[in-house]
């Protein structure tokens, strides 16, 4: 199963859905000796397949394939659902968008997303929100693909273990975009990567990537120290020039250091961390639906706010320590990050 010691540098550029991971980043991590992957949350059997095959022609080396795991949800209450959509057509965007009920909210069938995976047999494969049933864990090993879940507990961790994949992803609070708790009603615990890390190095034997806040070599020095086997980095990558995320996310990412990175569960019914704009400062104590019913209900606005750029409307995902996001080719920030590592861990 795939061996974390062999590869270059322990980085694991973060599976990133929604149209930031592509082929050209993934293959430059990949072949400056980390992990290339992709957030195929949103994507349809066919640009899954066009990706990894793209992905293929460009390196060798290990790419991660990533997908939500979730349960369908029942529409609240015809009272909830008017506040809900109340709540999104008085923003001052929506009198340029129509915002509805979906009538068909998004649901991808992960088996039928996960063909093309057993087609290309990317080396791993990993999930959020949840664990995939045992069958899928079960065909990916018997193609040799090792299975990941991210986790943000021990009891998450140890139903992880339990269920057979191969290794956990330790999401810490810092990190960027959606909280990977299985279940949305339940407590947090709310620990940082590193805390979470060593607790979870403590109770399980597989081993343990640390994601969250990691954003130069000397945190992901302090990741391995805490027993972590690699470090899985999302927002140091999204200002990458290779990165599709949007101009205004960029933008924001490198310039409006100012704002803080928060929680919303505006943009998708789910709690996410992104740049404070004025979508979640005027949703704040909105009534949401759950997730994905609210992410579709969401997609006119923001596909209006990233047509024109308007940063105030987009899901500016980013970890807690977006300000030290730097502009670099993927290809020049590995080398910048496997220098600061090499130099840390003296
Ligand atoms: C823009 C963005 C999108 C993300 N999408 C996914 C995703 O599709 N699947 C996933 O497992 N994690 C996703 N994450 C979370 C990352 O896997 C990781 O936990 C996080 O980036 C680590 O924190 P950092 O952003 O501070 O590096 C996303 C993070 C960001 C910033």
């Amino acid at each position: 199963m795939f061996n974390f010691s062999k590869l270059e540098i322990p980085i694991i550029q973060a599976p990133m859905a929604g149209g930031i991971n592509n082929p050209k980043l993934a293959s430059e991590v990949t072949n400056a000796g980390g992990v290339g992957s992709f957030g195929f949350a949103y994507s349809a059997p066919q640009k899954i397949s066009e990706d990894l095959v793209a992905t293929r022609a460009l390196t060798k080396g290990p790419i991660n394939a990533n997908f939500f795991v979730f349960s369908a949800v029942d529409l609240p209450a015809q009272a909830i659902q008017a506040q809900a959509i109340d709540a999104l057509r008085n923003l001052p965007i929506a009198g340029d968008c129509s915002v509805s009920i979906p009538q068909a909210p998004f649901y991808p069938d992960v088996e039928e997303q996960l063909h093309p995976v057993w087609e290309h047999c990317p080396e791993i494969v990993t999930f959020h929100f949840g664990i995939p049933p045992l069958r899928v864990i079960e065909k990916a090993h018997s193609l040799g693909i090792a299975v990941g879940v991210t986790a943000t507990s021990a009891e998450e961790a140890i139903a992880i273990e339990t269920a057979g994949a191969d290794f956990i992803v330790a999401q810490g609070i810092e990190a960027g975009g959606h909280r990977g708790i299985f279940n949305p009603s339940a407590a947090d615990e709310k620990l940082t990567a590193i805390h979470l890390t060593k607790k979870l190095v403590k109770c399980c034997s597989i081993p343990i990537v640390c994601a969250g806040a990691i954003m130069d070599g000397t945190d992901i020095a302090n990741a391995l120290n805490a027993g972590a086997v690699a470090a899985q980095l999302g927002t140091a990558f999204l200002s990458c020039d290779e990165s599709g995320a949007s101009p205004a996310h960029k933008n924001y990412l490198l310039n409006q250091h100012g704002r803080g990175s928060v929680f919303t569960k505006g943009f998708s019914g789910r709690l996410a961390r992104g740049i404070e704009n004025e979508f979640i400062r005027l949703m704040e104590d909105r009534v949401t639906l759950p997730f994905p019913i609210q992410n579709t209900m969401t997609a006119s606005l923001r596909q209006l706010a990233g047509k024109t750029n308007n940063g105030e409307y987009q899901s500016l995902w980013a970890g807690q320590d977006y300000s030290r996001a730097r502009n670099l080719s993927a290809k020049d920030l590995m080398l910048t990050l496997k220098n600061e590592f090499l130099v840390a861990m003296g």
